[in-house]
């Protein structure tokens, strides 16, 4: 996983931060998708790498997944932002993070979602009945 990420890394657009990331995610059924960064002149349609393996296999019928690596040139390897550990909360809380150093991918470190995310928001129907609004 962390060389598939690391080989994804390569074609990562990150031409405003030069912060290559690279991930791979596994779905639970036994593929991989790949994701990169990419970075846009309108910074904050910026995409994570994580974000983008996450989607391309959402969008392709994945609904169950095992473990995500993400690899970046940093000591430690890069640790999701905030805005990947809502969508992995909601979508793969089962799956264990791995992240690496591009240049130690033998020194990954593992994580759950959850450690990453405590008390995180995943519902907001339970508060419906609170609401004036009929949301049903
Ligand atoms: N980035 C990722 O792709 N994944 C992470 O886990 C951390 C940050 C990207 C976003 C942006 O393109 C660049 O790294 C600098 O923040």
């Amino acid at each position: 996983m962390l060389r598939l990420a690391a080989r994804a890394r390569e074609n990562a657009c990150a031409p405003y931060s030069g912060f290559k990331v690279g991930g791979a995610i596994l779905t639970k059924s036994g593929r991989v998708f790949t994701g990169i960064n990419v970075e846009s002149a309108s910074y904050g349609l910026t995409c994570c790498a994580e974000r983008v393996a996450l989607f391309k296999a959402l969008s392709e019928g994945e609904r169950e997944f095992e473990a995500i690596a993400v690899v970046a040139q940093m000591p430690g390897g890069p640790m999701p932002c905030g805005a990947c550990r809502q969508l992995l909360i909601e979508y793969a809380p089962e799956a264990i993070l791995v992240v690496a150093d591009a240049n130690a991918l033998e020194k990954y470190r593992k994580f759950t979602v959850s450690e990453l995310l405590p008390f995180a928001f995943k519902d907001f129907r339970i508060l419906a009945g609170n609401c004036s609004t009929d949301l049903s």
